[in-house]
């Protein structure tokens, strides 16, 4: 039998707007097994984000329960889950989140350094990071030098740079055109092989859901195992227009992600070892 390693019981997550509560989650269950790739398709708006930024702590659960190997998450203090974060989650956004004034080396040796690695051993690690993303090249590049496909590919270097138990990815191919989100997903793969990791993805597009283990499909706020004949009902055609279209910025959402990523990571104090470009 797998073990789980994440389970949401019961999950509702409400917004309170100026014109009334707005319910997005209401009452979402499941569970993540280990080494599973799970994909959690819906359509834009469906409350894909809302879900992961739970798990990742950006947001807290209105009610319900999160728990990853049996600890309870959702009871942990804003600075408890900050710890816990960074030892057991890493996280893939949709627009990537590098710190633009980092080189991509710098960018992946800052959560080495937060967790207490020394400079050296940071850029050592940094550098097998990026060969395993096959970025060493670029690893002086600033990320406005990079593509957007190279850009996603250091994401997931900083991503993984702790070893997490698990990879949260919020439609990591969604700034990529197929090819290079196809790449994007055999780097996914080939992680969960090598690096025992398990991983949730949320996706509108049905060729990279398709390569899940399983698929989940969200809507009217609830989670709902995906079966042959579900498959007819989910408009994967409307959905894949959505995808296809340019991304709507949630402002408030934008913000909250900006401002955990750089709490989370915090720019190292000594900075001796990596040249960076000054501004
Ligand atoms: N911080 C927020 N405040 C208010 N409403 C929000 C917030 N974040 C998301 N929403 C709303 O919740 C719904 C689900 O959004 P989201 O999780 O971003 O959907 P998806 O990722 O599936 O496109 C949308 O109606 C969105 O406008
Ligand atoms: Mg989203």
């Amino acid at each position: 039998m797998s073990k789980v390693v994440l389970r949401c019981e019961n999950v509702y997550k409400q917004y309170e707007l100026r014109a009334g509560p707005l319910e997005v989650l209401k009452g979402v269950s499941f569970e993540l097994n280990e080494g599973e790739l799970l994909a959690i398709v819906g359509i834009s708006g469906s409350g894909k984000t809302t879900l992961l930024n739970l798990l990742y702590g950006i947001d807290v659960v209105t009610s319900g329960q999160i728990l990853l190997d049996g600890k309870i998450l959702t009871d942990l203090s804003k600075d408890e889950f900050r710890n816990f974060r960074r030892d057991n989650f890493g996280m893939i956004f949709q627009e990537f989140y590098l710190i633009p004034s980092m080189t991509a080396i710098e960018n992946v040796m800052v959560p080495l350094i937060i967790a207490g690695k020394s400079e050296k051993l940071a850029l050592t690690k940094a550098y097998k990071l990026l060969e395993s993303v096959e970025m060493r090249p670029m690893a002086n590049k600033l990320p406005s030098q990079l593509s957007n496909g190279q850009k996603q590919r250091i994401a997931i270097a900083r991503a993984i740079a702790n070893n997490p138990r698990m990879l949260i990815c919020d439609e990591p191919s969604r700034a990529l055109d197929t090819a290079l989100g196809d790449e994007i997903m055999d780097l996914i793969e080939n992680l969960i092989e090598k690096e025992n990791i398990s991983v949730i993805m949320t996706t509108h597009d049905p060729e990279i859901a398709a390569r899940a283990d399983r698929v989940l499909i969200i809507r009217d706020g609830k989670l709902v195992e995906e079966k042959i004949k579900d498959r007819e009902a989910f408009d994967f055609k409307a959905a894949k227009e959505i995808y296809r279209n340019p991304i709507d910025k949630n402002q408030d959402q934008n913000e909250k992600v900006s401002e955990v990523i750089s709490e989370t990571h915090k720019k190292p104090k000594k900075k001796k070892q990596v040249k960076r470009k000054k501004k």
